[in-house]
């Protein structure tokens, strides 16, 4: 089964999605790691990120890989390195390369095949896994979200104002949403989970719930003895499609 979560920059997608993993046995897919491991790679062997030919050569030539929960690039651990506020100026010029996305979805559908696995990034739902099984878009408002973020940096002995990062958030969330090839856009059949006010635990709970709904809705559906399903439309479809 594959479960996608997407959704804007400081939804909590990476802690919601670890931790539904974590909770369902499911493995975990974090493709915004993928797209910061090509920023990395660039800027450690000088290419011009900003050259779109020389990037997308670039990764067709890396090898990025998870184990557990650290990100590799050629084998070196770099699962912090890929966070630092450089990789993140750098990875929009990976993230708008067509072919740096070609070759990344095409890593994706590799890592995901025949596993149970929440993925999460911006067109997991849309682009790349167009028939996954559950699809999840997490949001939060734009004051949440960069509230997040700072704790975040603040955490990691950054220092930044509540107010550059809104304007770098706002920044990225136009990125995302205006990209031509993989924009961040809401799945027509993704359910929406607003996080606002809630602690991990608790999306973490109501996404788990959904999934296993979803689980036995397939189960159902493949059996010829069961009943045609009528729980169906307060999982994602209709007007019922937010947790
Ligand atoms: O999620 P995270 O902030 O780590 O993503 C890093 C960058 O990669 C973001 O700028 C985002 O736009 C991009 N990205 C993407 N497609 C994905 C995942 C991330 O374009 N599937």
């Amino acid at each position: 089964m594959i479960v996608t979560i997407d959704g804007p920059a400081g939804a909590g997608k990476s802690t919601v999605a670890r931790a539904l993993a974590q909770r369902l046995g499911f493995a975990y897919l974090d493709t915004g790691a993928m797209y910061r491991a090509v920023a990395l790679a660039a800027l450690q062997r000088g290419v011009d990120w900003t050259q779109p030919d020389a990037l997308a050569q670039l990764a067709r030539q890396i090898q990025i890989e998870f184990q557990n929960d650290r990100v590799l690039l050629d084998g070196a651990d770099v699962t912090e390195a890929i966070r630092d506020w450089k990789i993140t100026q750098i990875t929009p010029y990976v993230a708008d390369n067509v072919e740096v996305r070609k070759r990344l979805i095409e890593l994706q559908h590799r890592f995901c095949q025949g596993r149970n696995i929440v993925t999460e990034g911006r067109d997991q739902g849309t682009l790349v896994f167009p028939e996954a099984e559950c699809k999840i878009f997490l949001t939060a408002s734009a004051e949440e979200r960069a509230r997040r973020r700072l704790a975040e940096l603040q955490a990691r002995g950054e220092s930044a104002t509540l107010e550059e990062v809104l304007a770098a958030q706002q920044r990225r969330d136009q990125e995302d949403a205006s990209r031509p090839f993989g924009r961040l856009t809401r799945a027509p059949d993704a359910v929406e989970a607003p996080t606002d006010g809630l602690s991990i635990t608790e999306v973490v709970d109501r996404l788990a719930d959904l999934v296993r709904r979803r689980q036995q809705e397939m189960v159902r559906s493949s059996c010829p003895c069961c009943p045609p399903e009528s729980s169906h439309a307060d999982i994602n479809h209709g007007n019922t499609s937010k947790i």
